[in-house]
């Protein structure tokens, strides 16, 4: 039976600040931001927006009222959780108004937790095809001001409807999956901002991809001109291209490039919002799908997702003739455009106002799904109707 993506759609906050203010605010060379990690742009929030208001965002522009009769199971993939009992994942089902009888709960797993979700989506799917199941990989991405992570954070969510018969990409059972216990990046329970030893990330992340690309291939009996493209978790764009790089040695040069070229088709959104987390390889594959005028339905797409600690997993998936219809180009290309740029000033400021989350307290602001109450340390969201 074909399983897989039948609609995906991507939100980030209406904030943004220039990587080249930012580099002159931290007295660094601008090409060090915008060529050396390849990020132009970087995703804010405001402290009234959680991770459960960007997945609200992503999901309700692509469910119809039978979606939401027709799905079971809800998956929030996020590091940024609000909670260390309750999944997001229940109030994102309520606030949906998804029906009662189904299941809901969070992954975590660094920067995978949303590929989990899709693989428990697509097993759950093929043993009930009548089943729609919602995954959505939302988070804040934060190092902390002026640290060596600062030009690498980012946020946003990305939701996924997987059904049988997609319309977008059929998932192939091709998974190769690796595991190796590594602290390259954790955030211990009660830490704001997360451990990270940034170059063992990278040559681990590298190491990962070459491990899991090999065995992937040799398991499979493939090559790279199988791939019609490769999609990669984007912690900034120039991550992704270190990993293609590593392998090329392998690969003839008209590959190498043609690999190239989908890749930079794969960073176009990245390179404006900085790392979604979990969601950042489907945002990547959103980029790919938008802004690639070489593929083609039936092409094979094979997407690398990485979680610190350290997860990794490649797989594949089959363009669905019509794939095109199914996607928001304008309306994305939109939610970048009409961001307001932040001053750094207006950005450490945001980046410090945080919630007392045991201060009963009300919030006005204007942003639909934003918090506007606390109370008992629970928060209650701005809806539609109000
Ligand atoms: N002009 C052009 N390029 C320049 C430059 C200049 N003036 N100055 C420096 N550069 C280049 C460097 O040569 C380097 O490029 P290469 O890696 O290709 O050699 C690049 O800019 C970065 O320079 P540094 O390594 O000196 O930068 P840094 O020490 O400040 O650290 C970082 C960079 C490790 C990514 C850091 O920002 C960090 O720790 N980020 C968070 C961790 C992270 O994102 N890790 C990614 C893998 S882990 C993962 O994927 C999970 C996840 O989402 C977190």
């Amino acid at each position: 039976m074909n399983v897989g993506i039948d609609k995906i759609n991507f939100y980030v906050p209406p904030y943004f600040i220039d990587m080249v203010d930012l580099a002159h605010a931290r007295e660094v060379d601008p090409n060090k931001f915008t060529i050396g990690i390849g990020q132009d742009q970087m995703a804010v929030n405001k402290k009234t927006q959680d991770i459960v208001t960007f997945a609200m965002h992503a999901a309700k522009d692509i469910l119809t009222k039978e979606d939401l009769q027709a799905i079971d199971m809800v998956i929030v993939g996020t590091e940024s959780g609000i909670d260390e009992s309750k999944a997001s994942a229940v109030v994102l089902h309520r606030l949906l108004g998804i029906q009662p009888f189904a299941r809901s709960f969070e992954i975590k797993e660094a920067c995978y937790g949303a590929t989990a979700g899709l693989q428990f989506a697509k097993a759950h799917v093929q043993a009930n095809p009548k089943s729609k199941v919602l995954v959505v990989a939302s988070d804040i991405a934060r190092y902390g001001l002026a640290s060596g992570g600062e030009p690498t954070q980012g946020v946003g969510a990305v939701a996924m409807l997987i059904s049988a018969d997609p319309a977008i990409l059929q998932l192939d059972n091709d998974n190769l999956m690796l595991t190796q216990d590594i602290y390259d990046f954790w955030r211990p329970v009660g830490h704001q901002y997360p451990m990270v030893d940034g170059h063992l990330s990278n040559a681990v992340y590298i190491d990962s991809f070459k491990q899991v690309w090999q065995a992937h291939c040799e398991k499979n009996q493939r090559t790279a001109k199988d791939y019609a493209a490769l999609s990669f978790h984007i912690p900034y764009t120039k991550m992704g291209k270190k990993a293609l790089l590593a392998v090329f040695a392998e690969e003839e040069e008209t590959q190498q490039e043609r690999l190239m070229a989908r890749y930079e088709e794969s960073i176009v959104y990245s390179r404006r919002t900085g790392n979604l987390y979990t969601g950042s390889l489907y945002l990547g594959l959103i980029s790919l799908l938008e802004n690639s005028s070489s593929l083609q339905a039936n092409d094979r797409i094979g997407l690398f997702s990485y979680g610190s600690g350290a997860v990794a997993e490649f797989f594949s998936g089959i363009l669905v003739p019509g794939y095109e219809k199914q996607l928001a180009q304008a309306a994305h290309q939109t939610l970048l455009d009409a961001r307001q740029k932040l001053t750094i000033a207006e950005y450490e400021a945001m980046f410090n106002e945080t919630i007392d989350i045991d201060q009963d307290q009300s919030f006005e602001d204007d942003l639909l799904y934003s918090i506007r109450e606390i109370k008992n340390t629970i928060r209650y969201y701005k809806e539609e109707n109000e």
